[in-house]
């Protein structure tokens, strides 16, 4: 449709119309008899039932039948607007593949893609237009339960990222949205929904990369965020929502707010009564309220008192408008809602097998001595409270079905075609103390060969409103590990998690941990093919793993202190008294950014580059010999960091600057090569223009952020 006769439908319709064009409820309260689900019935504020069948847009998509149920409906009370449905589609459909930040550690933007178009293709077929994905708050905190839905705590590789997942949504045929704009990664001590307090350098350059380089893919939404930003709640901040978003960015697609958002500007003190909330939303740049309705109660009277003008009105439902053209609602209102192809892709084959290569590729192999890969003749115990539940799916699993999911047990049963001995030994409950079930663990694993404990945190004990101060593997679970240890036995630990959990308690108890995150459906397929090397681990943490749950916030790409420590050491144990760093905690994190091993190893060498000297504008390429010398073939990580060493103002000690994941074969080997270019070196300098400044960097090659080769470079005029 052309956008002027968008326009006219606008102005044809009441203040009312255009207030409800822009609210948005869950599905369920079109059924006065639905049970509530996920955030129970709302408070519908001042609007009736029947209005909400005239709303713009509707949050939730049951199912096929139920979309193509309630556009029937509406057709039959008269309401010819398109109806877009908008669901939470976060890592899989019916498909489901590991959390979002296990996919980042895959570094394959090509296999991200492709999940996110199985998920889109799945999702469209049963009635879905528009996912709220992806997510790209930074990661830097553990405790904060929402790191799983995103990429982690690297800004470039949170947008790569966001990029991949926006580009496969729009090949499987569904809009997308990229949430939560802005900050709320930065909650204060990881405490859901908390606080944040970040500079306009902090912001401008780790924040809000993620959010700006996703633009680059065109989605069609963005969805404010919950939090407070330096005083102020988002909705409130026209700087960040009008000023950076609209003028600066230039976007122009629909913005939504989180659920419930406007209305909660109340509870944060910042607005006194609804009506204000409406006001402050609307003039603050959001066009659609998600989960409460002050929008429909206020929004007509304030337009009539002039206290908002009706051009801001127009101007937010005529995105609207556009968002349900550019989806080719008006022409085809049904889209992509087609049972019958539903049917064939649900769960078919080769999204299975997507996802499984996804399981391998996102798992972390932590710890080896030699133990892994298992022999198929080796007598192994399973047990552990993840070894044979089907709770590894992951929080936000759209429609995934928990018994459709592949347990551990099952996926090592099927590829050993033989039954294996397995005990729980406890539950995954965070305070459970009933320790009945260690004997029949210790029993089992006393006559096996190999312990294979599956343990770590329940799936539900990460995500939104997850929250944890204590990311340790809970107490239970660590007194059964420390049983097992006991019976000098090789010991293996498949770790769950939505987070990466600290690990050091357990850690030297262990032969070998494979960290598997939350896998999704074909969890306990890809685990199997990981422990028996049918799949040789090569995924890479985008997360550093604290030591202990006191070192969050913890991230590689920190600054120096004007006194780093010589050794890092608890300075108790080092006698350091002057210099920064804790009594009782080394400063480093367990495993830093980027770490991952494999089957095999890789040996970098010969690190070089064309000139010593860069001129402005100019470019010089790195290379460095990388040799597989192991005994098997595998894939490596090769990451590029660059430092500027002085500048106007302190540049992170490293910062991932690319990356190229290689396959080798043993013995093979490969030069590898970097190009580097001064926008590379750009960052928001002193006088806040985003430019490089000349002088010496450091460039740093290897297979995580810690291990690296080094040399340095010149920027010159
Ligand atoms: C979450 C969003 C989500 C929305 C709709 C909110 O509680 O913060 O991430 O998209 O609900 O389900």
């Amino acid at each position: 449709m052309e956008q002027k006769e968008l326009k006219k439908l606008v102005s044809a319709m009441s203040l009312e119309e255009k207030a409800l064009q822009l609210t948005q409820y869950p599905v369920y309260e079109l059924d006065e008899s639905a049970e509530a689900v996920v955030t129970g019935l709302c408070d519908l504020g001042g609007i009736d039932r029947e209005a909400l069948w005239h709303t713009g847009t509707i949050l939730n998509a049951p199912n096929g039948e139920t979309v193509q149920s309630i556009r029937k409906t509406r057709r039959e009370k008269g309401i010819s607007d398109p109806f877009p449905f908008m669901l939470d589609v976060i890592h899989g459909y019916r498909t489901i593949y590991p959390v979002p930040l296990a996919m980042a550690c895959t570094f394959n933007t090509a296999l991200i893609e492709d999940c996110a178009e199985l998920a889109a293709t799945e999702a469209s077929c049963d009635g879905v237009d528009v996912t709220f994905s992806p997510m790209v708050d930074l990661g830097r905190d553990a405790r904060w339960g929402r790191v799983m839905e995103g990429a982690g705590e690297d800004p470039y590789w949170s947008g790569e990222v966001g990029k991949a997942m926006i580009r496969g949504y729009h090949r499987g045929g569904i809009a997308c949205c990229v949430k939560h704009f802005a900050g709320y990664g930065a909650a204060e001590a990881g405490r859901e929904y908390n606080t944040t307090d970040i500079s306009e350098r902090n912001l401008r350059e780790y924040y809000l990369c993620a959010y700006r380089a996703c633009l680059e893919e065109q989605p069609e939404l963005f969805m404010s965020s919950f939090n407070l930003l330096n005083g102020k709640p988002i909705l409130g901040h026209k700087e960040i929502m009008i000023d950076l978003l609209r003028k600066e960015w230039g976007f122009d697609g629909v913005v939504i707010s989180d659920f419930g958002a406007v209305e909660e500007l109340h509870e944060h003190g910042y607005c006194e009564t609804g009506r204000d909330c409406a006001r402050v939303a609307l003039s603050g740049g959001l066009d659609i309220e998600m989960g409460s309705s002050v929008y429909a109660s206020y929004l007509p009277e304030l337009v009539r008192t002039g206290a908002v003008s009706e051009a801001q009105l127009d101007e937010a439902v005529l995105r609207v408008l556009e968002l349900k053209n550019k989806l080719g609602m008006y022409e085809n209102p049904e889209r992509n809602t087609d049972l019958q192809k539903r049917d064939e892709v649900t769960l078919s084959k080769s999204g299975r097998a997507i996802s499984r290569r996804a399981v391998e590729e996102g798992s972390v192999l932590l710890k080896n001595n030699g133990v892994l890969p298992l022999k198929e003749s080796a007598k192994i115990a399973l047990v552990g409270p993840f070894a044979s539940t089907r709770e590894i799916i992951g929080n936000w699993a759209g429609k995934g079905r928990i018994e459709e999911c592949v347990p551990v047990k099952e996926g090592v049963e099927k590829l050993l075609q033989r039954a294996v001995p397995y005990a729980s030994g406890c539950s995954w409950k965070l305070f459970d103390t009933d320790e009945s079930g260690f004997e029949e663990a210790e029993r089992i694993s006393a006559q096996a060969d190999c312990i294979v404990a599956c343990v770590g945190e329940h799936m539900m004990n990460s995500g939104e409103a997850h929250s944890r101060a204590d990311i340790r593997i809970p107490e239970i679970q660590r007194k059964l590990i420390a049983k097992l240890h006991k019976l000098k036995k090789p010991l293996v630990l498949v770790v769950f998690g939505g987070r990466p959990l600290v690990l050091s308690e357990v850690e030297a108890f262990a032969d070998a941990i494979l960290y598997v995150w939350q896998p999704g459906t074909e969890g306990g397929n890809g685990i199997a093919n990981l422990l028996y090397g049918k799949a040789i681990p090569c995924g890479k943490t985008v997360m550093s793993f604290p030591r202990s749950s006191g070192q969050c916030p913890i991230y590689y790409n920190c600054f120096s202190t004007g006194r780093p420590k010589k050794q890092d050491m608890p300075s108790a144990l080092s006698g350091e008294e002057w210099r920064t760093g804790y009594d009782d905690e080394y400063n480093s994190p367990l495993y830093p950014f980027g770490y991952g091993l494999s089957y095999t190893e890789f040996m970098y060498s010969d690190l070089k580059l064309s000139a010593a000297r860069m001129k402005r504008g100019g470019k010089i390429t790195a290379t460095v010999n990388l040799k597989n010398v192991g005994s098997r073939d595998g894939y490596e990580t090769v990451q590029w960091y660059i430092r500027d060493l002085f500048a106007s103002v302190v540049r992170p000690v490293k910062e991932l600057k690319g990356y190229e994941k290689v396959f080798l074969k043993a013995g093979e080997e490969r030069s590898i090569s970097f190009e580097i270019n001064e926008e590379l070196l750009k960052f928001y300098t002193d006088g806040g223009e985003y430019a490089a400044e000349k002088g010496a960097f450091e460039l740093f090659v290897g297979g995580n952020s810690r291990d690296c080769l080094k040399t340095n470079f010149e920027l010159v005029d």
